[in-house]
């Protein structure tokens, strides 16, 4: 059984530069510790607000022991809802996603309205309170087209970040924008493992042949920051702001989130097979065709790219100590048609194999760090800049939020 403290002390005596001691990928106090302190803490990705276009649409997520609605009500406004009656605790919404005039508690049909009031409680007796039994809110946000929810009671301030999608995702429009694919998978891997995976390319020439022939795993684009030889990256940078799409590295000062537009390799516009465009039609008033991927990631949870006939986005949700469901989303133009102006297959292919791949490498890791013989290894400072830049954002997080709580436990 680990404390606080213990995460703490071993917290403090980690090395940085190097993976973290075997109990933060796999034991299941410190999951919980990282489900409550930081997934609970932060502003998480929960959906495109394109997945819950019309009144009554909902999605559901699961966040580690905290279940929420997040729902578009009858004033289009989107709202976020603990998912636990306030009868007697039951789920009110079981599917991962779905369509309701009303939120109907299944046990004993307490009726809420769209935006969390209690409509209709039967038999509770004349001197019963509606109004005091409301669903209980959750912080929820959108920044761009993209909702994001925050469990913690007092929510960190969301302008910075939204401030910089309107400028960022804006031409991507992603409120015109439809779902034309999603899919979710369960890898049996620690939530840092998949998100260590995501922040560098050191692996994709062994292991992303599809994704390889149009993306660049150049460490000088991809890294913690634009590196100084990334005279490619600068070019193209300077070509996209000149057509008036903003594209420079932009990185928060706590160094949770990051947008940086870099260019595909050689003529390739897209993620597909041979390089050309997936979709006839573009996706928003993106100014040039090849306008590579628009790179943002929002820490602990989510890592997109907004391209000039699609956007990809990704949600990360811890599962248990050994388990993390990723979910990948793939947008359109709102009028494009299937069969007219896109082929599924070919829009899908590419990311549809390297979450794939990406699953077996987090899932062999996983495996290897569950032998006794495991020890933190060292980062390669050029290819995985981007891995020490999570970890040490992941220990930092961590770290103050552990202070803070065994501060005011001592006084
Ligand atoms: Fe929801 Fe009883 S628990 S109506």
């Amino acid at each position: 059984m680990m404390s606080e403290a213990d995460i703490l002390q071993l917290l403090m005596r980690r090395t940085p530069g190097y993976s973290l001691a075997q109990p933060f990928y796999t034991d299941p106090d410190l999951f919980q510790t990282d489900v409550m302190k930081v997934f609970g803490t932060q502003w998480l990705f929960a959906a495109p607000a394109q997945e819950i276009p019309k009144p009554g649409n909902y999605v559901t997520l699961q966040i580690g022991p905290y279940s929420v609605i997040v729902v578009r009500g009858a004033d289009r406004k989107i709202r976020a809802f603990h998912n636990s009656c306030r009868h007697r605790g039951s789920r009110i919404c079981a599917a991962s996603k779905g369509s309701a005039p009303k939120l109907v508690c299944p046990y004993h049909q307490w009726t809420y309205e769209l935006d969390g009031r209690l409509l209709f409680a039967r038999d509770m007796g004349a001197g019963f309170d509606l109004t005091a039994h409301g669903l209980k809110p959750v912080h929820v946000a959108e920044a761009a087209g993209l909702v994001f929810i925050c469990l913690a009671d007092q929510a960190p301030d969301f302008a910075p970040l939204q401030r910089e999608a309107v400028r960022y995702i804006g031409p991507h429009d992603l409120g015109n924008a439809k779902i034309a694919h999603q899919s979710t998978i369960l890898e049996k891997a620690n939530w840092k493992l998949v998100l260590e995976n995501n922040r560098e390319c050191y692996h994709c020439s062994g292991s992303h042949p599809s994704l390889c022939r149009t993306f660049p795993d150049n460490p000088d684009l991809v890294g913690s920051s634009l590196g100084e030889a990334a005279t490619e990256g600068a070019a193209h940078i300077a070509r996209c702001e000149a057509a008036g799409l903003p594209s420079a590295y932009v990185l928060d000062p706590s160094e949770t989130w990051r947008f940086v537009r870099i260019p595909f390799l050689g003529d390739a516009v897209s993620y597909t097979m041979d390089g050309k465009a997936a979709v006839a039609t573009g996706i928003g008033h993106v100014p040039v065709q090849d306008a590579g991927t628009c790179l943002f990631f929002s820490y602990p949870n989510t890592w997109c790219h907004f391209l000039h006939d699609q956007a990809l986005v990704f949600r990360v949700l811890p599962v248990s100590p050994q388990e993390t469901q990723v979910t990948t989303t793939w947008l359109v133009h709102g009028e494009a048609e299937e069969g007219r102006d896109y082929d599924l297959n070919r829009l899908t292919e590419v990311w549809l194999h390297t979450n794939d791949e990406d699953r077996q490498i987090v899932e062999e890791n996983q495996v290897g760090i569950n032998s006794p013989a495991y020890v933190p290894g060292p980062y390669s400072q050029r290819q995985e800049s981007g891995v020490i830049q999570f970890i040490d954002w992941y220990a930092r997080t961590l770290e103050r939020k552990l202070l803070g709580r065994i501060q005011v436990a001592a006084e």
